[in-house]
């Protein structure tokens, strides 16, 4: 009760003292630090030492574990779960009912249950098992559809696309688009001149360097005048 109590106050002067953002959410932890003009929708869960850069939405029922970052201009929609120490850069939009990056059960012990190796176990054994050793990491302008589950320990680069459902189990390449389970490439979204001089000019990681090109290049659709 005390605990509930105190999470409503912190989240009532976390409101007032940030105009800036709109907060529908009382499941926040500690150390929660949103950037100006971000979203939280009510039912989102926030654990402990979330960093979110400035414009993000967090839809309805997402939930953000412990030591979560993501960039500026990011998106996770309804129902997605991400998972302990995940990093999202910027530009990214993350679909409904996703699962990103999860942690593992001991497979080499007698049992797989956590209750018996786990933190707290009930047999009082202490043991090095860390469920959550690998981590995920999104990079910029990545979007990935609903449903997808991405296992612990890959990495999405710059660009590329999850389709809807698809079990990401290897790194992805940025600009590709994968789908399926066990997620394959279908293609990539560009030829490789325009996927180079994507990497080289590092649009999306210092994109307030780079706002007129963006524009530019949105303005011409596909048909880039750089090429
Ligand atoms: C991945 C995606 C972007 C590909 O779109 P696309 O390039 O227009 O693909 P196409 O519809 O031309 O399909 C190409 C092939 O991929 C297959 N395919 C497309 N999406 C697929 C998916 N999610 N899973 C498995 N196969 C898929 C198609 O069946 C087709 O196969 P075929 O060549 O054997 O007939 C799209 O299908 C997708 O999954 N979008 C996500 C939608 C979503 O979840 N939105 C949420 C909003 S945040």
């Amino acid at each position: 009760m005390i605990e509930i109590i105190k999470k409503i106050i912190r989240g009532v002067i976390l409101s007032i003292r940030r105009t800036d953002i709109k907060i529908n959410s009382f499941h926040i932890g500690y150390n929660f630090l949103p950037g100006r003009g971000c979203i939280i929708e009510r039912e989102a869960v926030i654990a402990n030492n979330v960093t979110l850069g400035k414009c993000c939405t967090i839809s309805k029922r997402v939930i953000l574990e412990n030591n979560v970052t993501i960039g500026d201009y990011s998106a996770v929609n309804i129902g997605t779960m991400i998972s302990q120490r995940t990093k999202v850069g910027n530009f990214s939009s993350i679909g409904n009912n996703c699962m990103i990056g999860n942690g593992n059960h001991a497979i080499d012990y007698v049992s797989t249950s956590q209750l018996l190796y786990g933190k707290n176990n009930i047999l009082g054994v202490k043991t090095s098992f860390d469920g959550f050793t690998k981590t995920v990491t999104i990079c910029n302008d990545v979007w990935i559809g609903n449903n997808a589950i991405l296992m612990a320990g890959v990495t999405v680069g710059d660009g590329a696309v999850i389709g809807s459902g698809a079990v990401v189990t290897k790194n992805v390449e940025p600009y590709s688009i994968v789908v399926g389970n066990p997620a394959k490439l279908l293609r990539y979204r560009f030829d490789d001149d325009k996927i180079k001089f994507l990497l080289k000019n590092n649009l999306w990681e210092n994109y307030s360097n780079h706002l007129s090109t963006i524009k530019k290049l949105i303005e011409q659709q596909e048909n880039w005048e750089c090429f």
